[in-house]
């Protein structure tokens, strides 16, 4: 009797242990947050007992070493109330998705996460006003998304109180009164199409109006609707227009980039693949050219879910129409060559747009949503000297960006190309006009990606792509946070230079240096050895330059075809040139600011 009574009692210990072993805290929390959801057993149908929800198995958990980091439950028709007591037992919670989802009401106690960094509520119905000083306790927050719900009311002072907040959008709400004053150094901020009103702040005048758009009653900078007095004076403007560039900002990417990559990860196991191939095939039918463009078009379980079900491209940006992968197989296509970061072919689709898709293999550690907001910011660019791409395609391991073709090409082959084509034809007038697009364009970069340590971090001359009438358009800008670390060495023209060859540190300084590099090139006419990783063949510019400058030789400098009898015109060349050597100072110290830069260029004259 005995016996068996002990018996009993083992068989409870082990019961209790494996218990506290694989059914721990966290999972009983997870398992209450499910119950608490509408839909919760249908949508979450793999979050189960007895398996770890860092498995790999539960949708949407993602893990770091173990510990349950992020909850991206995005997509799921989920609603209901949510059991935020169950979610603050998840210690090491830093990301929190319900992005597209059914939920309604007014927001739930997600200020009781105190250590949350990303809170991203994008597309639900929750609605009502938000407590001023609700989110004084989320010190951690970075991330915050509330867009196209039904929230009203003012947007809560505590938001400005948040000194690591880089991203709002609130965009798509019935936020109404007045903007608060950020004195943060937001990255991100969409406030575009609620009922806000007044001045905007000093602090947010660097925003496009892309970020106001939509709001009727507000003035100010950056929208061409000025301010009455009546509406400035109640607005402290906070004058950051002084502020020097940059900050820290690309290592918090990375930060977050690694918990998303996790994610990643995770699909990618869950995933089986089916690849359906084409082959897009060089006109100058070179079979070694042949370009292999994979589209893999997802079928699993959970990925059918997640992905998009046909495996087609996202519109970013619709100017030039509408077109879906169909279109594009349809195409004809030609390989244009390799850049940095990955080949480019042009597809000539059926419609009469012509388009360049580059595979970007390089990058490569990107979760989808990153991904998807970075492509969306970008195409909502509308600057005169900066391509807005069209459309892109994700899937983890295939990644194309599509963008108009340009007829005329780059720079570089406009400068160095084999087709022909004389120098002649880049008459002063040209260059100088070429100079000084590429110089406003990069203005508008170091504003719109301004907390970047490189706005644009691949500044080289097959980067800037000329329009017909010689207009320059810059492409591959601002890539450096999406782009995987170790390979940006080889993707990214800023970590070749002296910046990060000697001292292994790329600034906005090294932009710079990079625009002094084209400088140099368009006056000149050389082919920058610079542009050769191994160093070997073509002119090394800066070298050349430097002591040209040093030796009172400048004038020996200027392309022979630039030749003029205009003294004028060669010393306006000479002063650009002057602007070239200062920039391509190997002491990043020495070198002008961007800004300065682009001051001292729009001072040549023609
Ligand atoms: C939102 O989620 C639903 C499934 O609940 C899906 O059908 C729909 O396509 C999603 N919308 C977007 C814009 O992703
Ligand atoms: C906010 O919306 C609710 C309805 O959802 C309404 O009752 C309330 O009056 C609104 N508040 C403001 C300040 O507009």
């Amino acid at each position: 009797m005995a016996a068996v009574r002990f018996h009993h009692h083992l068989l409870l210990l082990f019961f209790h242990l494996f218990f506290t072993l694989s059914y721990s805290t966290e999972t009983q929390s997870l398992l209450r947050l499910k119950q608490s959801l509408v839909n919760g057993d249908r949508s979450l149908s793999s979050w189960i007992p007895n398996v770890s929800p860092c498995s790999g198995t539960w949708l949407g958990v993602v893990c770091f070493n173990g510990v349950i980091t992020g909850l991206h439950l995005s997509d799921l028709d989920l609603s209901g109330p949510i059991d935020v007591d169950a979610l603050a037992e998840i210690r090491g919670l830093r990301t929190l998705s319900f992005i597209n989802n059914s939920f309604s009401g007014p927001i739930p106690a997600f200020n009781k996460l105190g250590s949350i960094k990303s809170l991203l509520l994008t597309q639900n119905r929750f609605s009502g006003p938000i407590p001023n000083d609700f989110f004084d306790p989320l010190n951690s927050l970075k991330k915050l998304w509330l867009s196209g719900n039904r929230f009203n009311g003012t947007i809560p002072q505590s938001l400005t109180q948040l000194d690591l907040l880089k991203e709002l959008h609130l965009e798509y709400n019935s936020f109404s009164g007045l903007i608060p004053n950020f004195g943060q150094r937001l990255k991100s901020l969409d406030l575009s199409f609620n009922k806000l009103e007044g001045p905007i702040p000093g602090s947010l005048a660097t925003f496009t109006v892309d970020s106001f758009v939509g709001n009727d009653g507000l003035c100010g900078k950056p929208l061409v609707k000025a301010c009455e007095v009546s509406d400035t004076s109640y607005s402290m403007a906070s004058n950051v227009g002084e502020e020097e560039y940059g900050s820290g900002w690309g290592r918090k990417v990375i930060v977050v980039l690694v918990v998303v990559s996790v994610a990643a990860l995770l699909f990618l196991l869950l995933t089986r693949k089916r690849r359906v191939e084409f082959t897009a095939v060089s006109r100058n039918s070179n079979a070694e050219e042949a370009v292999e463009v994979q589209v893999a078009s997802v079928r699993g379980s959970v990925g059918e879910r997640r992905e998009n079900k046909r495996g087609d491209i996202v519109m970013v940006n619709e100017t030039r129409g509408v077109f879906g992968l169909q279109d594009m197989m349809k195409a004809a296509a030609e390989v244009l060559g390799n850049g940095g970061l990955g080949s480019a072919y042009k597809a000539a689709m059926t419609n009469g747009l012509c388009v360049v898709v580059k595979r970007m293999r390089e990058v490569n550690k990107i979760g989808k949503e990153v991904f998807d907001a970075e492509m969306r910011q970008f195409g909502r660019i509308r600057h005169r000297n900066i391509i807005t791409p069209l459309a892109y395609h994700y899937r983890r391991e295939e990644k194309l960006l599509i963008t108009e073709y340009m007829p005329k090409g780059s720079l570089f082959y406009v400068l160095h190309g084999d087709r022909g084509l004389s120098h002649s034809e880049l008459t002063w007038p040209i260059r100088l006009r070429i100079v000084k697009g590429i110089a406003r364009g990069l203005g508008f970069l170091y504003t719109e990606f301004s907390t970047y340590d490189l706005p644009h971090g691949n500044l080289k001359s097959c980067n800037v792509l000329l329009s017909d009438d010689y207009e320059p358009l810059l492409s591959d800008y601002a890539f450096h946070p999406l782009v995987n670390p170790n390979v940006a060495v080889q993707a990214l023209f800023a970590f070749k230079t002296p910046d990060f060859v000697q001292n292994q540190k790329v600034t906005q300084k090294t932009d710079v240096y990079c625009l002094g590099i084209i400088i140099l090139e368009v006056i000149t006419g050389k082919f920058p050895a610079q542009y050769h990783s191994n160093g070997k063949g073509g002119t090394d510019v800066v070298q050349w330059a430097h002591s040209a400058v040093s030796e009172g030789m400048e004038v020996e400098l200027i392309d022979p075809e630039l030749s003029s009898n205009d003294t004028n015109s060669r010393n306006q060349m000479l002063k650009l040139l002057r602007i070239g050597v200062a920039c391509t100072e190997i002491n990043s110290d020495q070198r002008p600011k961007m800004k300065e830069a682009i001051r001292r260029i729009e001072e040549v004259q023609v």
